[in-house]
């Protein structure tokens, strides 16, 4: 027996007005399909199976890097109409496991639970206890607080509304029994579809048992609807990553104004400024302090390293004691060793700085080496570009680059060499050489009056 894990995701999700299909809306910086995802993954090996209504080839093409049985559903007539469209590929000895493609937040734990609760001789329900039951199926018992059925919103009367007990749209079911169940379901109810709730009646009516369980947290049940739905959902992730960094000891200065979309790992004596977005695999040694509006993807920061405001860094690594920003760019394949300082308006771009060298004002390093303890001057450009290719720049140890000069790649300057300001360096340039250009500062004077 194995657990065959199907995800209906064939909704239109109009209320988004977007584009983009409902499942592939960011959230956390990765699709709410990707986190349903992530736990069916985490339950069961085997394929899951996705109902897709529209825009398939837009869906498969970001999913591809999953193994996936996509299961296409025409005509949306309902959730037990989506999960009819699977029967095909569900083997008579499974037990299927039945998410919604908008609940992003179910956790596996909860899942697991379910699973341990329910046999496959049974049927296997998530419900929940909540304060407002607006928009959701309500969940009937009788006096016996035997469940009895569940009855849709639009087709409920005014006491089955007052019901709190709600159905999360996840459910636990005998392959067997549910391919019998579900050609037998009518779409005669006040929206005209078949409904998958209704095979809850035929389970009873065959005298099935039904295992209901809650999710440990009310926030797991919640479903995207609309955008506002969305930036809740996303605030709630947000704080509880804010959260769970706080518990472990870093500083964030105001959990309400910190993002994660994607993976941190944060050390000690850490202080996080308001406003700070990681993405992507973010990892930071101890005693680090990032700036307020700083953004870092796919970056690796060492020791004590401070990162300014408004600084941007994508791909870098940057190590202990550097001091980058505030308004830096540091651009894929940037390697920054200890002591390094980088200041206001400079881009780096694939390019290594040795230790203790300084690229502090309005400067772009691109495709360059440079050795330690060099200095960069202010409006310091690599040519690195001819239009067609890359090249690369050489810059020695200790190299002192005066502002305002062009290195037209590829370029190599030697160890203690000297470029005067505003030099166009074309040729080589030897170890503790001084490389300027001629150029004749030309004054005239009184030359407004005449
Ligand atoms: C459904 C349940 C309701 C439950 C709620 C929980 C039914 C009849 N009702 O209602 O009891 O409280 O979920 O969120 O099942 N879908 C398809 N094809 C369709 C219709 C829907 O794939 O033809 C998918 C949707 O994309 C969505 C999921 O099924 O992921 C649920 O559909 P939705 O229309 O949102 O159902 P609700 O009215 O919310
Ligand atoms: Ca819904």
């Amino acid at each position: 027996m194995t657990t065959q894990i199907v995800i209906l995701a064939a909704g239109q999700g109009k209320r988004m007005r977007s584009s983009l299909p409902k499942v592939l809306q960011p959230l956390a910086g990765k699709p709410l399909i990707e986190h349903i995802l992530a736990t069916a993954f985490a339950i069961s090996k085997q394929s899951p199976i996705i109902i897709y209504g529209h825009q398939g080839d837009m869906l498969r093409r970001s999913l591809s890097h999953h193994a996936i049985t996509w299961v296409h559903q025409a005509e949306q007539l309902g959730t037990g109409h989506a999960l009819a469209q699977a029967v095909p590929h569900l083997k008579d000895v499974d037990q299927v496991l039945v998410l919604s493609g908008d609940v992003p937040f179910i956790q596996k734990d909860t899942l697991k639970k379910l699973l341990a609760n329910t046999n496959k001789e049974m049927l296997g329900m998530l419900t929940a206890l909540v304060p407002n039951a607006k928009g959701y199926g309500r969940i009937k018992r009788n006096i016996d607080k035997q469940l009895i059925g569940i009855v849709e919103e639009k087709d409920a009367t005014d006491a089955e509304r007052e019901i709190r007990e709600i159905n999360t749209g996840i459910y636990l079911f005998p392959a067997q029994q549910l391919k019998a169940w579900l050609p037998q379901l009518k779409n005669n109810n006040a929206q005209g579809e078949y409904y998958l709730t209704d095979v809850i009646s035929l389970a009873l009516q065959e005298k099935m048992n039904i295992a209901t369980q809650q999710p440990a947290n009310l926030q797991e049940i919640l479903g995207v609807n609309d955008c506002a739905d969305l930036a809740k959902l996303e605030r709630m992730h947000q704080e509880a990553a804010a959260e769970k960094l706080l518990a472990k000891g870093v500083k964030i200065l105001d959990p309400k104004r910190f993002d994660v979309r994607g993976e941190v790992e944060i050390g000690k004596d850490v202080i996080i400024d308001v406003g700070v977005i990681f993405e992507g695999r973010v990892v930071i040694g101890d005693g680090c302090y990032i700036g307020p509006y700083s953004i870092l993807r796919d970056t690796v920061l060492g020791t004590n390293v401070e990162i300014k405001a408004h600084s941007v860094i994508e791909g870098a690594e940057v190590a202990a004691h550097s001091i980058v920003g505030p308004f830096a760019r540091l651009r894929p394949g940037t390697v920054l060793h200890e002591h390094v300082h980088v200041g206001n308006f400079v881009e780096i771009k694939n390019s290594v700085l040795g230790a203790k060298t300084k690229a502090n004002h309005l400067a772009y390093i691109g495709d360059s080496e440079v050795g330690s303890a060099a200095n960069i001057g202010a409006g310091t450009i690599t040519c690195n570009y001819d239009g067609i290719n890359k090249h690369k720049t050489i810059i020695g140890d200790r190299v002192q680059v005066g502002s305002n000069s062009t290195l037209v790649a590829p370029v190599e300057i030697g160890a203690d060499a000297y470029v005067a300001a505003a030099t166009t360096v074309r040729k080589e340039v030897p170890a503790g050489s001084l490389v300027y250009n001629r150029k004749e500062e030309i004054v005239r004077p009184n030359w407004i009056k005449k």
